[in-house]
């Protein structure tokens, strides 16, 4: 029996995908094929309902000087991030010298333009070379990780903050209590403290499993970001659905009794419970897709290859670390993987160890058929790729289930 991270109740598993690498671990040839392992499991507590991983990863071991991910990468993304600096320098950062604090600011995307607006910031970021390439854009971070010994030594140099912020890290923090220790220890009277995570109704509705890796450590709904919230004096008072990343919701957080809750909370709770997304059956379920759309993908890829067509993996995400190694894709059916990232390119897939080049190169020759692996980013890739569709390339998906486009 696991126990919850929240609340020490039961943890009911749902899903067990076996061993697992590092989804953001990108070796070189060279090095050797013993990676680092961890079982990724997932499961719902049966007290708090917070759907969590069952093994947590140590957190030096995925953040470092050397994660790969870039949060600029995708121009919609940095649309979304600078619409949201707009919006927090809107409605949250009007007072007289406000401060904004963002947790995982990662290369400085969202806080950029914060920055621009002359509005004092700090990220916190414990990856030493994503880091760097904020503070190259003028943002000012703090190499750390963000929980309560940090949050306290931010108060003591820059005194409270007037929003805290973060985007896709909330979810990937074991350390809830010390992160919620430390908004209460930073967060001025009368804060806010908002986050946007995957959502796990959307993951569920659309069958999405691959955001189930080693970094994703917990799955939230409203009903368990509620709970959480208020176990450390804190109240849900807003819920937004985004469109972004396949579906995440933003949570606004504000210490208890100091805002009224939108109806958007207990309306976006009461739809969680009649989708019976806090229910071992619901869960369970996404369990048949799973193993479908992963026999279906390897079915498909097999009788392109048997039939002599080429085929190519785009956008070397981390969730595609779960569908190649999950489903067993390695370079026999899955050659290569063109990706934009330069941490990445030249290198190989975690466990697939499937190479990855120059999304550059993608042209020359293209593949018959490109595995999406980036379906998050579907709208950008295809308008950005037209001459492969144009010259008869065609796009393979696999959520909600396996398509070719
Ligand atoms: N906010 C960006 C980055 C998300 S990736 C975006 O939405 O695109 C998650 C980031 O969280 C990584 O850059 C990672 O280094 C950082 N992170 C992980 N644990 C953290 C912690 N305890 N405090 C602050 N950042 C953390
Ligand atoms: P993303 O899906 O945002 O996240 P995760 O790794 O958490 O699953 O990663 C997008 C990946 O796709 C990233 O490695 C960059 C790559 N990419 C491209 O190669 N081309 C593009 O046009 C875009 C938008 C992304
Ligand atoms: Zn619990």
């Amino acid at each position: 029996m696991s126990k919850c991270r929240v609340c020490e109740g039961e943890v009911r598993k749902f899903f067990d995908f076996g061993k697992q690498p590092l989804s953001d671990t990108f070796l070189t040839e060279q090095e050797s094929g013993e990676a680092y392992h961890f079982r990724l499991a997932v499961g719902l507590c049966t007290r708090c309902t917070m759907v969590q991983l069952l093994e947590e990863v140590p957190r030096d071991r995925m953040f470092h000087h050397d994660y790969p991910y870039h949060s600029s990468g995708s121009r919609r993304m940095r649309e979304h991030f600078a619409q949201t600096a707009r919006d927090l320098l809107a409605t949250e950062l009007t007072g007289e010298d406000p401060f904004c604090v963002e947790i995982g600011s990662n290369d400085g995307v969202m806080l950029g333009v914060i920055k621009d607006a002359g509005v004092r910031h700090l990220g916190v970021e414990p990856s030493g070379g994503v880091a760097e390439l904020a503070r190259k854009d003028g943002v000012r971070v703090r190499t750390d990780f963000f929980e309560e010994t940090t949050a306290r030594l931010i108060a003591g140099e820059d005194g409270p903050a007037d929003v805290i912020y973060a985007a896709n890290t909330i979810c990937h923090i074991p350390y809830l209590d010390s992160i919620f220790r430390g908004v209460d220890a930073l967060l001025r009277p009368g804060g806010v403290f908002v986050f946007e995570d995957p959502y796990l109704g959307d993951i569920v509705e659309r069958n999405t499993f691959d955001q189930i890796y080693d970094e994703h450590f917990f799955l939230f709904t409203a009903r368990s970001v509620r709970g959480v919230a208020h176990r450390f004096g804190f109240e849900l008072v807003d819920v937004h659905r985004l469109p972004v990343h396949g579906g995440e919701v933003r949570y606004t957080i504000a210490r208890r009794g100091e805002r009224a809750p939108s109806p958007a909370v207990p309306a976006l709770i009461a739809e969680e419970t009649s989708r019976g997304l806090a229910e071992l059956g619901t869960l369970e379920k996404l369990g048949d897709g799973i193993d479908r759309i992963c026999a279906d993908l390897v079915a498909l890829l097999r009788d392109l290859r048997g039939r002599g067509l080429s085929v190519a993996g785009y956008g070397a995400t981390a969730k595609s670390a779960t569908v190649t190694n999950y489903a067993g894709i390695g370079p026999d059916l899955l050659p290569c993987v063109y990706d934009t990232t330069p941490a990445k390119i030249g290198r190989l897939m975690p466990g697939s160890r499937i190479p990855i080049r120059s999304a550059e190169e993608f042209g020359r020759p293209y593949p018959d058929y490109a595995v999406l692996f980036a379906w998050n980013h579907t709208e950008e890739i295809l308008a950005k790729e037209e001459e492969f569709a144009a010259q008869g390339g065609r796009w393979i998906v696999y959520v909600p289930e396996v398509r070719v486009l």
